[in-house]
């Protein structure tokens, strides 16, 4: 069963795979080329969190693919009101060909997948946004032509993105400099894990030091989706780690600034940035839509290949 929990159930040539996979996607979408692998195959798309853009991307991708997707949230599905993740998972298996999950702990994903039949793929969990570092390599090497021999830079929190950015380093032997402040560190596990695999990675304090020469610099929200009690003290305690234009001036001239959106103007990237030049962020965003169908079609053995 090809499950998409995190980066690692790709590995680093499945990852090019399927970037190989979603550049074509995005050059046949809307012509005849494009096919409906998923004819007669129904998706459902589990959100306990809120989303736009996975939840637009999932949507549109199965639907150009020739599926149907269903979309279940937390308040109109049983999963809010407590039925258990193996009984849903048991359900699911009978009903559909996969299953998506934006969730809280990476353990309600591994337990879906655990209990389910068929397909289960990671939408973002606290641990890690899998899809959305398949968009971010994609719109890298689209503006850079490569993904290696560059300086990438995450600057802020080390949330979920950060730690699918490290799995990413691992895999594909990233130099990658994470720039958040102490206490706010990313997953231990999948930093040793990356580090081990030969990813050249470091954390430090000064956002400067990790924008410095950077081809890419990475930013997200300073509170993630669960952390809004937190959100005052965490500006208070991030401000200065900002991707302000002064950061942009150490990078490379030309810098590719991502932020997965949602964003806070004047907080993790100021609008001058996020709506300069140097920003890739809505190509970010629709990279989305083509990797999703690769990835989608590539779980569910739907990709010319063997699913096993
Ligand atoms: N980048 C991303 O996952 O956005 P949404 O939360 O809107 O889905
Ligand atoms: N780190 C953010 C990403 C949102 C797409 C969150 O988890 O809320």
């Amino acid at each position: 069963m090809r499950h998409f929990l995190c980066l690692n159930d790709l590995g680093a040539d499945g990852i090019i795979t399927q970037l190989d996979r979603a550049d074509q996607f995005k050059k046949t979408r809307g012509t005849t080329g494009a096919g409906r692998p998923l004819a007669g195959k129904s998706v459902a798309l589990i959100f306990e969190k809120a989303s736009t853009r996975t939840r637009l991307s999932l949507e549109v991708a199965v639907a150009e693919l020739g599926g149907h997707p269903v979309v279940l949230t937390s308040a109109g599905s049983q999963l809010g009101r407590g039925e258990p993740i193996s009984d849903t998972a048991k359900v699911l298996t009978r009903m559909v060909h996969a299953v998506t999950v934006r969730t809280f702990g990476q353990e309600r994903v591994a337990e879906l997948a655990q209990h389910c039949s068929i397909p289960v793929l990671n939408a973002l969990t606290d641990l890690y946004h899998p899809m959305q570092l398949l968009a971010d390599l994609q719109t890298v090497r689209a503006v850079k032509g490569t993904l290696k021999g560059l300086k990438y830079a995450w600057i802020g929190d080390g949330n979920n993105k950060a730690n699918s950015w490290i799995e990413a380093a691992g895999l594909l032997g990233l130099d990658l400099t994470v720039a958040c402040p102490a206490g706010f560190d990313p997953d231990a596990a999948t930093l040793r894990e990356a580090i081990a695999r030969g990813g050249r990675i470091q954390i430090v304090r000064d956002p400067k030091i990790a924008a410095q020469s950077a081809h890419v610099i990475s930013t997200d929200v300073w509170a993630s989706m669960g952390q809004e009690a937190e959100q005052a003290a965490r500006a208070a305690t991030f401000k200065g780690m900002g991707v302000t234009q002064a950061l942009l001036d150490l990078a490379t001239k030309d810098v590719v600034v991502l932020h997965c959106l949602p964003a806070h103007r004047g907080e993790e990237i100021d609008a001058d940035v996020i709506d300069g030049p140097r920003s890739f962020v809505w190509d970010q965003a629709e990279a989305r839509l083509h990797t999703s169908k690769a990835v989608l079609t590539w779980a569910m053995g739907l990709d010319g290949s063997n699913a096993g």
